[in-house]
């Protein structure tokens, strides 16, 4: 059993409050881009083709049969940071980011007591959407989102090679809603506490609630969004959600009159994601802020190459960047099987 720590109530009331009024104030919340790594090795696989391609091939976590176009719909949602290292971009976020209750977690999840807190970002989900079964994205002394593929990154992780590298990231999931709105149907967190081929635990999205665990490692995913038989809202690049006069509207673009939706805060899921790192002493936190031992690309791909073939796998040093990397995927990432539907 991989521990995750149950934040209920997360923050005092006032400051959860004053969270929901940060969510509203946020000027504009736009649909998540993949960004892209600086690296170019197997460039034409999209950077979480593991996760999409899973989802495809399950059709979920319930084995719902959907075109994939509109698998691919129900997965566009929209996510904006509210601060990402020392960086605000959303005042008054400080008291989120660094809130004991996070930090006390973080430290009991690993026993590692010096926590750097990286990222804060919102996550919202439509009527309709829901977010694939996946494991995120690590990072590793050298190796990160920024240099490397995203896929390369999970891969490495669930091979289990690169421990020594391996950078402890606490992840805490975080829910602010107005409550007297009600609360949306589904979008309940879904997770594998125990692996791939453990049961599930569900755990629903109330006001000032969190979660705070290895999503690293963990298996999860978010469950459809609305009422059962809802069509996925097609948000599109450029889009863009902001909340007016007691409700969220979607509009085309950044300045437009017009509006493609509105929605109460019944409708909608949202969650604010915190991550951070978790060291063992200022002498570790100093390692990573240095760059001393880190890993390359070349080191990355040896280590892999040499495990597939010790595995049997690999049989011949003739495959393109393409073939590795969906050998790489289906090797080491061992998915979750769906439910029935
Ligand atoms: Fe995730």
């Amino acid at each position: 059993m991989v521990a995750a720590f149950l934040l209920d109530p997360l923050m005092d009331a006032d400051d959860a409050t004053a969270m929901v009024g940060l969510c509203e104030a946020f000027p504009a919340y736009g649909l998540y881009v993949t960004e892209r790594s600086d690296g170019d090795f197997a460039p034409e696989l999209a950077q979480r083709y593991d996760a999409a391609a899973n989802y495809v091939r399950t059709g979920g976590r319930f084995g719902r049969r959907e075109p994939a176009a509109t698998l691919a719909l129900r997965t566009n949602y929209l996510r904006e940071s509210y601060a990402y290292g020392t960086e605000v971009v959303a005042p008054g976020i400080e008291r989120f980011l660094h809130h004991e209750a996070l930090l006390d977690a973080a430290r009991s999840l690993y026993g590692r007591p010096v926590i750097e807190p990286a990222i804060a970002y919102a996550n919202i989900l439509l009527p309709g959407q829901e977010l694939a079964v996946h494991t995120d994205v690590p990072e590793f002394r050298g190796a990160n989102r920024r240099l490397f593929p995203q896929w390369l990154m999970v891969v490495m992780h669930h091979s289990g090679l690169f421990e020594r590298w391996r950078m402890p990231i606490a992840t805490g999931i975080a829910y602010f809603a107005d409550e007297t709105a009600g609360l949306p149907e589904g979008g309940e967190l879904a997770y594998w506490p125990d692996g791939a081929d453990g049961a599930v635990t569900v755990l629903p999205t109330r006001h000032n609630t969190g979660i705070v665990l290895d999503t690293d490692s963990v298996f999860h995913g978010v469950d459809r969004v609305g009422p059962p038989g809802v069509d996925p809202f097609a948000v599109t690049p450029g889009n863009v959600l902001m909340h007016e006069g007691g409700r969220w509207v979607l509009r085309p673009e950044r300045g437009s009159s017009e509006v493609l939706a509105t929605f109460g805060w019944n409708e909608v899921r949202f969650s604010v994601s915190w991550k951070a790192y978790c060291f063992t002493d200022e002498a570790e936190r100093d390692a990573w802020r240095t760059h001393g031992d880190d890993l390359s690309l070349d080191l990355i791909l040896a280590q892999l190459s040499a495990d597939l073939g010790q595995r049997g796998v690999l049989t011949t040093d003739e495959l393109t960047e393409r073939e590795l990397a969906l050998l790489l995927i289906d090797t080491y990432e061992r998915y979750p099987e769906p439910a029935s539907p």
